[in-house]
């Protein structure tokens, strides 16, 4: 007998992503500490505060994870807590670090370790972050010591999260630290980073020959906002390469393509053993004559389906579409990041089971995707958005610290047992979602079953 099914490849990782600040709790040591006391920044005025209370109870949810079928955990580690002030190191921070990773491998869960998630420590940013090019030799510092300390529990690093991102929010539109506003900053930032990222790969090789280190780069599919419009097409081509391209080219070509620079950087020369993708929608781009800052901004198309605040679009067979581009690449891929804010979790099964359907769709036409990390285990601080924006498969009540497992995370569960997605799921979970995974979309997904 033949049922359909989507089967991933064996010893596929799935699991799903955090950062530091977004869930340690008690980070009042790095530059968003500062930036959530200032009135006016964050939503409703919350602050990070105790967030999920990892600093004390990760394993609680790490028991949690294990519970809902996942192999792995994406976490970050915070610098401001492994060297609060130039130079000086927190032994006790450090082996709390420890403690975590070991608790995860305990757990069977493949630990992956971003090095800096958008948080700097107070004494970086005073100095000038990511702007001041010494930076990179602070950066590189953190990292050796990490490594040493650390690199017997790790294989997976992760050196920067979502350079362009980071870059956007905080130096071209100014809403998260340090909240400038400027085309040229944002651009020295980005190079920065990813010269940072160069070095970094380097020194973790050189100190572990075990190590498969990565960057991860946030994908957004673009498109022109009107397609008809001609101008509207070749913007959204230059802000394809901007937002998308020149990174990718950098870490893996070893060459600044303008407006990041024109020079070749031999250090980032085939400087990814794999690309980490974070993918959450499709963007739009278009030229705003009358206010030309608005071009850089991406639109959403508001006929598809968008998830609470107006976060995205909910466009899987973006990700394929990417998949299939950076195939090209020549790396092994992770999806690090995939996930919608949903508080109600009427739109998060339908969101999971469409985009890993895509996904499987890639792997059949040979991309090599390794695992898969949802964003995220738990609700956590949702950076500008503060608590307000829910992505995770289990909620979290910040007043009690107590959590309930969503229906989504069940259903994310019996697939990550399952290793593959059935009709029988589908219809007990999604339905509407039916004819996307196993549709026209997603043809020939045919296995012997009994
Ligand atoms: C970031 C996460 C963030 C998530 C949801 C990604 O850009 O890496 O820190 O919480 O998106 O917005």
């Amino acid at each position: 007998m033949y049922q359909p099914v989507l089967s991933f490849p064996e010893g596929f990782l799935w699991g799903t992503a955090t950062a530091s600040h977004q869930v340690e709790g008690g980070n009042t040591n790095n530059d968003w500490y500062l930036w959530e006391q200032q009135p006016g920044r964050i939503c409703n005025g919350d602050r990070a505060g105790t967030a999920c209370d990892w600093w004390n109870r990760a394993e609680e949810d790490f028991d949690r994870a294990r519970e809902l079928g996942q192999n792995t955990h994406r976490l970050s580690l915070e610098w401001s807590r492994l060297e609060p002030r130039p130079g000086e190191w927190d032994a006790a921070a450090f082996a709390r670090y420890r403690q975590m990773l070991a608790g995860l491998r305990q757990r069977h869960l493949e630990p992956m370790v971003t090095l800096f998630h958008f948080t700097l420590p107070i004494w970086v940013a005073q100095r000038g972050g990511w702007m001041n090019p010494e930076t990179i030799p602070l950066f590189t510092r953190y990292v050796e010591r990490a490594v040493r300390e650390l690199g017997d529990l790790v294989t997976l690093w992760c050196t920067i999260n979502e350079p362009v991102v980071y870059a956007y929010q905080g130096y071209l539109r100014g809403i998260w630290p340090p909240g400038r506003q400027s085309f040229p900053d944002a651009i020295r930032v980005l190079r920065h980073l990813l010269l940072a990222h160069g070095e970094a790969y380097r020194l973790i090789h050189a100190l572990q020959g075990s190590a498969q280190v990565g960057l991860v780069k946030n994908m957004l599919y673009v498109e022109p906002l009107r397609p008809a419009s001609w101008l509207d097409r070749k913007w959204a081509g230059f802000m394809n390469r901007l937002y998308n391209e020149l990174s990718l080219i950098a870490v893996t070509e070893g060459r600044f393509l303008p407006p990041l620079g024109m020079e070749r950087v031999p250090k980032l020369m085939d400087s990814i053993d794999f690309l980490g993708v974070n993918y959450y929608t499709r963007a739009l781009f278009g030229v705003d004559k009358r206010q030309w800052m608005n071009s850089l901004n991406p639109r959403l198309n508001t006929a598809g389906v968008i998830s609470d605040y107006e976060y995205g679009e909910v466009f899987p067979e973006g990700l394929y579409r990417i998949l299939k581009h950076v195939q090209g690449y020549g790396k092994p891929i992770y999806i690090t990041e995939n996930g919608v804010p949903d508080a109600d979790d009427d739109l998060r099964p339908y969101f999971i089971l469409t985009h890993l359907a895509q996904i499987w769709r890639a792997i059949q036409e040979g991309v090599p995707v390794r695992g898969y990390y949802h964003w995220s285990l738990l609700d956590n601080f949702e950076w500008s958005e503060g608590y307000r924006m829910r992505f995770g498969l289990i909620e979290v009540d910040f007043a009690t610290q107590s959590r309930r497992v969503r229906r989504s995370g069940r259903m994310f569960a019996e697939i990550c047992q399952a290793n593959a997605i059935t009709p029988e799921l589908v219809e007990r979970y999604a339905p509407e979602a039916m004819e996307a995974v196993f549709g026209a979309g997603v043809p020939s997904a045919v296995k012997e079953v009994g």
